[in-house]
């Protein structure tokens, strides 16, 4: 295989973004990402959206994306693994030129979520979960994760402040983020006196619904040091598993194996422990999510997530920094664009250029993006390269 180097990062600030059609969103992340690159060339294009059809009526868009970003007849592709179908988009476009089918890899991840009402954008999610036994007996995400945030705190002794915790400390890293939905800061208070939505879930426990997209362009190590428009950022390992999609058919409802195993698989191939990676993007959907992956991945023992976050070791300035970017919970989840952007953000901390959430000494980052409650699950590592 080929080593493989990040040479563009694209997105747009994310909301209800009622003025862009979905094609318009990933169509304007790519020029975006184009432009970071200085490169107008793409070989191929993997394009990672959940639902087109049910959010916007639209499919077809391995088609027509390519065609209204100026590509038209270039090989392309649609990716879907529900939340997770952005890092998929990225995983697609590593293997292209990884294996030498392709050059110059374009991977966008975009979800227009608010053409519907909240009702249909539930049951759209929801159609991520098991149909016949989860979404038919009335359950769906907020409920599934309540399940799980309940246990954990029976378990654990996990309290409510530590879950507001993981919102506020959210909340504070994208109230530096120009790019989040929901930039505003967030007290304890605040989230444990937000509207209920599944007990033990707040409104402010949730991550929203959003509108936008996110691009990547991937080309080797050669040809990435021949552009030298950025410092290297290289992509060292990449893991990908899958699991039951429903909770009742796992063993434990408080272990995610799909993290697990990504984890591990991505950690091998890169050659490093979880202690050599620097700080991480993950897929904090609701505050438990966040709580439950980095006990999943090893970042803390189980049961500790909730204790390390209170403590400050996930601040930015802390041990071990998560979600500089403000996570899903303040930057918004338009779920295919999702691990795209945390692509983003990782490369962005690695080149040293985010600004004031910038973090000291960023060298090893990774991304874990998920589906669903935890039935797929893509891992990147990235490192900067002299
Ligand atoms: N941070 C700050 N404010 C937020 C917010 C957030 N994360 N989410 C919503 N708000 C605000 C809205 O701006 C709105 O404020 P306003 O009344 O002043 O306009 C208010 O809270 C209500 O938001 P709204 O989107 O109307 O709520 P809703 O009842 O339609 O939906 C949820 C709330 C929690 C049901 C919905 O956001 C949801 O389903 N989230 C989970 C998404 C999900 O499951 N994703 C997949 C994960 S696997």
């Amino acid at each position: 295989m080929r080593d493989i180097a990040i040479i563009g990062i694209g997105m747009m600030k994310w909301g209800e973004l009622w003025e862009k059609s979905l094609r318009d969103l990933a169509v304007e992340a790519s020029l975006n990402c184009l432009a970071d690159a200085g490169v107008d060339r793409v070989d191929t294009i993997s394009i990672g959206c959940m639902s087109g059809g049910i959010f916007n009526g639209q499919e077809h868009l391995a088609s027509m994306i390519p065609d209204y970003l100026g590509f038209k007849h270039t090989p392309a592709m649609r990716v879907e693994s529900a939340c997770a179908s952005g890092g998929l988009a990225v995983r697609t476009a590593f293997l292209e030129v990884a294996s030498g089918m392709a050059d110059y890899a374009l991977a966008v991840g975009v979800e227009k979520m608010t053409d519907v009402g909240g009702g249909e954008a539930t049951y759209g999610l929801a159609t991520a979960s098991d149909q016949d036994y989860e979404a038919f007996h009335g359950i769906n995400f907020p409920g599934l994760y309540a399940l799980m945030a309940r246990a954990h705190m029976t378990r654990y002794g996990t309290t409510r402040e530590q879950l507001a915790d993981v919102a506020v400390k959210n909340h504070r890293n994208g109230n530096l983020n120009p790019l989040a939905q929901f930039p505003s800061l967030m007290t304890r208070e605040q989230v444990m006196s937000s509207v209920m939505v599944a007990d033990p879930i707040r409104l402010m426990d949730c991550s929203p619904i959003t509108d936008g997209a996110a691009a990547v362009l991937l080309t080797t190590v050669e040809e990435a040091r021949k552009i030298k428009k950025h410092p290297i950022v290289v992509i060292s390992g990449i893991g990908l598993a899958t699991d039951t999609i429903a909770l009742c058919q796992r063993k434990d409802i408080l272990k995610l194996p799909a993290i697990e195993l990504a984890g591990q698989r991505a950690l091998k191939m890169a050659g490093k422990t979880i202690r050599d990676i620097n700080f991480a993007e993950v897929h904090d959907c609701f505050t438990i999510a966040e709580i439950m992956v980095m006990e999943a991945l090893g970042i803390v023992e189980p049961g500790q997530g909730g204790p390390a976050t209170s403590a400050g070791h996930t601040a930015l300035n802390g041990k071990f920094p998560i979600n500089p970017s403000g996570g899903l919970k303040s930057k918004g989840h338009p779920v295919g664009a999702t691990g795209v952007a945390q692509i983003y953000e990782v490369v962005s901390q690695l080149r040293g250029t985010s600004g004031k959430r910038q973090i000291a000494d960023a060298k090893v980052g990774m991304t874990q993006n998920m589906g669903g409650s935890g039935g797929s699950c893509v891992i990147h590592i990235l490192e900067a390269k002299s």
